[in-house]
């Protein structure tokens, strides 16, 4: 009986797990502003923007910080990221991260 019930937990827990770290993350509230230059999913809207689309969310978050806290002096970013707080810039990092990337030959196909 013992032993049934630990099989079942684990048969329960370890698929939970699993799909958690799979769920993408909600849709930030900032994620707006960002969206004019940088796209929704990541995918740059301007020239000169960078695509985001699945970047490492540790690159994500330490270029943000650098932004914010003057590190990377661009002005563009540096008002953009001036009004977030800690939890704003990881959840713009995590989503981003969980976009799909670009894919290098889409503008070109025919
Ligand atoms: C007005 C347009 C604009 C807006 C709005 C904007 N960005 Fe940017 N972003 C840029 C440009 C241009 C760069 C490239 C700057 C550089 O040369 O370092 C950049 C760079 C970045 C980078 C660095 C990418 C890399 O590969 O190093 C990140 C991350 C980023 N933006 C995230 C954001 C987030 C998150 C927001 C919303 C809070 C945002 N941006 C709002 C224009 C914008």
């Amino acid at each position: 009986m013992r032993k049934s019930y630990a099989l079942f937990l684990l048969l329960a827990v370890v698929p939970a797990a699993v799909v958690q770290a799979a769920v993408p993350p909600v849709r930030p509230a900032q994620l707006g502003l960002c969206a004019a230059c940088h796209g929704e999913d990541g995918h740059a809207r301007i020239p000169g923007a960078p695509n985001l689309a699945g970047q490492p969310y540790a690159y994500l978050l330490q270029a943000l910080q650098a932004y914010r806290d003057g590190g990377r002096k661009v002005p563009v970013m540096r008002a953009a990221t001036g009004p977030l707080t800690p939890k704003d810039v990881q959840a713009l990092a995590q989503w981003y991260a969980a976009q799909s990337p670009c894919k290098p030959a889409q503008a070109d196909s025919p």
